[in-house]
């Protein structure tokens, strides 16, 4: 049977943001530290749009889960100061074992990989040793370890259409979202865990079909960890960097956006001239959890990255047992692989 641990973790509350006045002095230091430390950030779409900013202007990459994997084991820097969450940095020390990889705070978790304990994940493919192992890369580095595959919500679903016409049968993890919607898309035999994702989960179908009254001519654009009923209302479905190419591309002016509100920032950069509206979160009398911020990503914060980068290092270093970081290279690679073979 699949596994469903209903939210065994506690959501940490947002840290006050830093008034304008005092962010300069911030955002100077982090620059002089990158540059002192040989160190380059690494920050995610969903992280405070100030932070992002300073990705940019110090050489430092913004991009999904995926871009970030593959930027990350490219740059010649010493240390990667990854901003996001602590499964992007987990993945960064096993593509680059050499190099140290520090994060704002060690807190900031994803309530997907919380859901997916290595221990009961092992036992469920244990129980389970006919299918073929696709892992989420919102996973601990124990559970990658467990896969045979890695996969990001960009190539998700042209990996499983490969696996399926090869006739293999899918054990699935941990969201069941995208687990529901790659196997809608394929037709593959996929088992699923019972994860989700807080932030995605909370996007309403009901809701979503009101406002679409309001703006008949709008698109929709949705990440595939959001519910079916979501999905089914899309123009596009895709990951973070694809939703922002298909708001670019799109003709129409308007976009009810279904993801993490720290998109806004590239995303209209990449298209100024469109209007991006927040796809809605709570139904009548539903309670918001998140309202489309991921309570994890802002635990980044401009204070976090100075300390990792002149306080306690220990205190914000990604370690990992080297066994499992060998055995988990193996589907991380397997996965760029498969990713590069899609570009060309
Ligand atoms: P992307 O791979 O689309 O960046 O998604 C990562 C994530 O955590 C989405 O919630
Ligand atoms: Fe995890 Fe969801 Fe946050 Fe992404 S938005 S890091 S999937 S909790």
């Amino acid at each position: 049977m699949p596994i469903y641990l209903d939210r065994p973790y506690a959501i940490p509350a947002k840290p006050e943001r830093l008034t304008a006045q005092q962010q300069p002095a911030y955002r100077a230091k982090v620059k002089q530290l990158l540059e002192q430390h040989n160190a380059v950030m690494v920050a995610h779409y969903y992280t405070d749009p100030a932070l992002q900013a300073l990705a940019e202007e110090t050489g430092g990459c913004v991009a999904d889960s995926l871009e970030m994997a593959r930027f990350g084991r490219q740059h010649p820097a010493e240390i990667l100061l990854v901003v996001g969450v602590r499964f992007m940095g987990e993945t960064a020390k096993i593509l680059s074992p050499e190099k140290q990889i520090l994060m704002p705070t060690l807190a900031a978790e994803c309530s997907l990989d919380l859901s997916c304990p290595a221990t009961a994940f092992s036992d469920f493919c244990d129980q389970h040793p006919d299918r073929t192992v696709v892992v989420y890369a919102n996973t601990s580095a124990a559970v990658k370890a467990r896969a045979d595959w890695v996969v990001t919500s960009s190539i998700a679903v042209e990996l499983i259409d490969k696996l399926d016409s090869q006739g293999e049968k899918i054990l699935w993890a941990p969201d069941r979202h995208l687990g529901d919607y790659v196997q809608r898309q394929t037709g593959a035999d996929l088992l699923s865990w019972q994860g989700v994702c807080i932030v995605h989960d909370e996007f309403k179908g009901r809701a979503l079909q009101q406002m679409k009254r309001l703006y008949p001519e709008g698109a929709v654009l949705v990440h595939p960890e959001s519910p079916a009923a979501v999905i089914a209302q899309a123009d596009v479905v895709g990951s973070t960097s694809q939703l922002i190419k298909a708001a670019q591309q799109l003709p129409q002016r308007t976009l009810i956006v279904a993801t993490d509100q720290g998109i806004f920032y590239k995303m209209q950069q990449a298209c100024p001239e469109k209007t991006l509206l927040a796809a809605p979160t709570a139904g009548a009398g539903a309670t918001c959890r998140s309202c489309a911020q991921c309570p994890w990503m802002a635990l980044n914060s401009l204070p976090a990255l100075v300390d990792a980068l002149e306080g306690d290092r220990d205190a914000h270093a990604i370690h990992l047992d080297p066994a499992v970081r060998e055995r988990a290279l193996l589907p991380l690679n397997r996965m760029l692989d498969f990713a590069q073979q899609l570009r060309t």
